[in-house]
């Protein structure tokens, strides 16, 4: 008798697939909803994410890791997905541009499969490259963006439009239940170090002592959200009504520019670093701000922690992450 009550108990909990599960982003939500009560499966191919981000949940008994490419099929009892899977920064997504685009279309296709079959929810990971190198400013849901689709980047941005395409495509033809959130640069413990990417640059390089590297002027801007806010809307928008696909933008719309971080970096890392400038990328968008206006009427979401709280937080985990020789 009593395992039927401790069956009849599990059971209540909500399943729950995260793909791209062991990066950045996917290890603080996997966390989160560990902490909520739900059963967790993380699906990941390891490309840019690692068994470290997650070493601290492996061995929980709500927690199950599975090694996958969402590029092929994959055959689960879910009852809610959430699609990150994908490599998020320039540096990992030009590696092998094919497979970027291959992750995102196919990976799409496979994660709308499974949802279809086993009628859970899902939310796609989309990004704010959807709206290219914006022509209006800040970026509305409603703007269709201004994108080079033979770039550098377009194997992430295009891939990231097509995945969204496919996503309204099952809804309209197959009802599914979705949810698409347009995420602005995230920030936080866990970032790659050497990927490229402006924060995670900056701290690395001004803990070592190195020079900050600016691309172009630094007059560009960008806002900065950190991961603990972009969880917590992830979260929101996948319990949001049935009604309520999105696209959603996340993020935070504190706009800095390029310069302002370095010197905030520099300033709350104590460092001795000085800033060199080099050309700017192709395609590298001028300015970068989300419009929030409808997450925060329809989510009830705005996010909490200011850049330099979120700074901190970072910094002391790429300190800990240098001092251990990482
Ligand atoms: N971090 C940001 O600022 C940001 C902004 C916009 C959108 N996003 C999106 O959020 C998601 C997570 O981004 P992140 O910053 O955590 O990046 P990340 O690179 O840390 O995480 C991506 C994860 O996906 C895994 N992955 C890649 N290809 C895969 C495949 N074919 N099969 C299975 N797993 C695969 C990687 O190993 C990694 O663990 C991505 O979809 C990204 O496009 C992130």
């Amino acid at each position: 008798m009593p395992r039927l009550v401790s069956a009849a108990r599990y059971s209540l909990r909500k399943r729950v697939l995260v793909t791209g599960g062991a990066g950045f982003i996917g290890s603080h939500l996997c966390e989160r909803l560990l902490a909520d009560g739900c059963d967790v499966l993380c699906a990941d191919n390891f490309f840019t994410g690692t068994k470290d981000n997650i070493a601290h949940l492996i061995g929980r008994p709500h927690f199950e890791l599975l090694r996958h490419d969402v590029t092929f099929p994959l055959y689960v009892e879910v009852d809610e997905i959430y699609n990150l899977a994908c490599p998020a920064s320039p540096v990992h997504y030009q590696f092998d541009p094919v497979q970027t685009t291959k992750t995102s279309v196919h990976g799409a296709i496979n994660m709308l499969g499974l949802a279809k079959r086993v009628k859970a929810k899902i939310l796609q990971a989309s990004t704010s490259e959807v709206y290219g190198d914006p022509q209006v400013h800040p970026q509305a849901e409603g703007y269709w963006g201004h994108v080079n689709p033979i770039g550098p980047r377009s194997c992430y941005d295009e891939g990231k439009r097509c995945a969204e395409t496919l996503f309204f495509d099952y809804h309209r033809q197959h009802g599914l239940r979705i949810k698409v959130a347009r995420i602005f640069n995230t920030y936080g413990p866990r970032m790659h170090p050497n990927d490229g990417r402006v924060v995670s640059n900056f701290i690395v390089q001004a803990l070592k002592g190195a020079p900050l590297t600016i691309y172009g002027d630094g007059s560009q801007t960008r806002a900065f959200c950190y991961v603990d806010d972009l969880v917590d809307a992830l979260i929101r928008l996948m319990a949001s009504k049935d009604g309520f696909t999105g696209p959603v933008n996340l993020g935070n719309p504190g706009e800095f520019t390029i310069l302002d971080l370095a010197r905030k970096v520099i300033a709350l890392t104590r460092s001795g670093s000085r800033l060199v400038r080099r050309k700017l990328p192709a395609d590298d968008p001028r300015q970068r701000r989300p419009d929030i206006a409808l997450a925060r009427r329809v989510l009830r979401w705005t996010p909490k922690t200011g850049l330099d709280a979120g700074l901190k937080k970072t910094i002391a985990y790429f300190r800990g992450g240098l001092a251990g020789g990482a």
